[in-house]
């Protein structure tokens, strides 16, 4: 699916070093459907050529506000008016500081004056530029104005240096583009998921656990996130980073998540039981080490409570939709607890062909109810997780 359609993009490349990214970012924006525009100011022409600008937005490239045959083709009035997004990547400190006090000396500065559209700004500068007090001001002042702000990144700059004033990264800003565009169809309403492993003590330094990644349970909530949603990550213990913007609630043991999913739950909307929950728990927890001893050892494990099916349970159940691991007969194993658990909904994966689920960046899903299935062909977990909320999103619209 092409998230930016028959969206037309301006983007605006001034004179810094990561303008030699804006072929890569015109090819990117248009595979997912944009018609992109390029307009250079005169310094990003000392780094990227309009001539190869053209060729991959198949659209003739605007530099110059004063040009009367240009201004024939399409004004600068005109692009200003095509525009649903100018988006200027790489926006140069200079660039950024004229937006800001209203300058309108290129055709790119006069085109921001003169659009009713969105615009984002793509920072891209030398870390000290970045942190200097008047660039921050402006930055301030132009976020204050609903202008959106795409970074910087982090990291080893063309100078030398290192620190905040990288460009965002290609694949990064064709994303923050489609999360732009992306309806905000669940504003209003609270995502509670569980994700990643627990962890069954056995004794102070040792546990039972498993190979979740964590990385599914996250990918949801980005894109509940995404759509509007407010997300509660109920999260066992992970080496990733939680979304920017969900509650995290860190936990341990199934007994933990137990105790938080079912405070969350009865006041949530939708519950996503993304996590690989350990179905055993040690019955006695050793206080101390347990010492070596010769010949073997036993460990007596109990149940865990359920925890999706606990949730499904509630009187005031949320929208539940719960996850299968399955290495064979996928199908009747996910209904067989689609069924048991009382789910509304079940995400049912293989994780016995390679390259996908545990741990792998790439998933692909069959989504159960009682009534139908949809497939969510193999792709990154991101896209998956799009593509999984937006199901969620159908089906519950589809049956209210
Ligand atoms: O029964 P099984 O563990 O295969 O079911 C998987 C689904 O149940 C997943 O959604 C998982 O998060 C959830 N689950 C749970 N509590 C458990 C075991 C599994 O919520 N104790």
């Amino acid at each position: 699916m092409q998230l930016l359609q028959n969206k037309n993009i301006v983007l605006g490349i001034s004179g810094g070093i990561a303008a030699y990214k804006a072929p890569e970012l015109i090819r990117r924006l248009t595979d997912q459907g944009a018609n992109v525009r390029a307009v250079l100011t005169s310094s990003a022409k000392e780094f990227v050529t309009p001539l190869s600008l053209q060729a991959v937005s198949g659209y003739p490239v605007s530099d110059n506000l004063l040009d009367p045959a240009a201004e024939l083709a399409m004004g600068h009035i005109e692009l200003a008016k095509w525009a649903d997004l100018i988006l200027i990547a790489p926006a140069t400190a200079n660039t950024i500081a004229k937006i800001c006090h209203g300058l309108a000396d290129n055709l790119l500065t006069t085109i921001c004056l003169a659009t009713a559209a969105p615009v984002a700004l793509a920072p891209a500068m030398n870390q000290q530029m970045w942190h200097s007090i008047i660039t921050q001001q402006n930055i301030m002042q132009l976020r204050d104005r609903g202008l959106h702000i795409w970074g910087p990144a982090a990291g080893i700059q063309a100078c030398g240096d290192t620190g905040f004033g990288r460009m965002l990264d290609v694949p990064d800003l064709v994303e923050q583009c489609c999360q732009f565009y992306q309806s905000k169809s669940l504003s209003g309403q609270h995502w509670v998921i569980t994700a990643g492993p627990t962890q069954e003590a056995i004794d102070p330094v040792r546990y039972i656990s498993n190979h979740s990644s964590g990385k599914m349970g996250y990918a949801i909530a980005q894109a509940a996130i995404n759509a509007g949603a407010n997300v509660t990550l109920i999260s066992g213990p992970v080496n990733i980073t939680p979304p920017k913007g969900a509650e995290l609630v860190p936990v341990k043991s199934a007994q933990e998540m137990h105790l938080q999913a079912m405070a969350l739950a009865p006041t949530a909307d939708t519950f996503v039981a993304c996590a690989a929950v350990a179905d055993y728990k040690v019955a006695d927890i050793a206080t101390q080490k347990i010492k070596k001893s010769a010949g073997t050892m036993q460990i007596n494990l109990v149940k865990n409570p359920d925890i999706v099916a606990d949730v499904a349970a509630l009187k005031n159940k949320p929208f539940t939709v719960g996850f299968a691991a399955e290495t064979q007969n996928v199908q009747q194993y996910a209904l067989g607890k689609l069924k048991k658990k009382n789910l509304d909904l079940i995400a049912a994966n293989d994780v016995s062909v390679q390259g996908q689920g545990f741990n792998s960046d790439d998933n692909a899903l069959i989504v159960y109810s009682t009534a139908a299935a949809v497939q969510i062909s193999l792709a990154s977990k991101a896209e998956v997780a799009r593509q999984l909320v937006q199901v969620i999103i159908d089906y519950k619209s589809n049956s209210e």
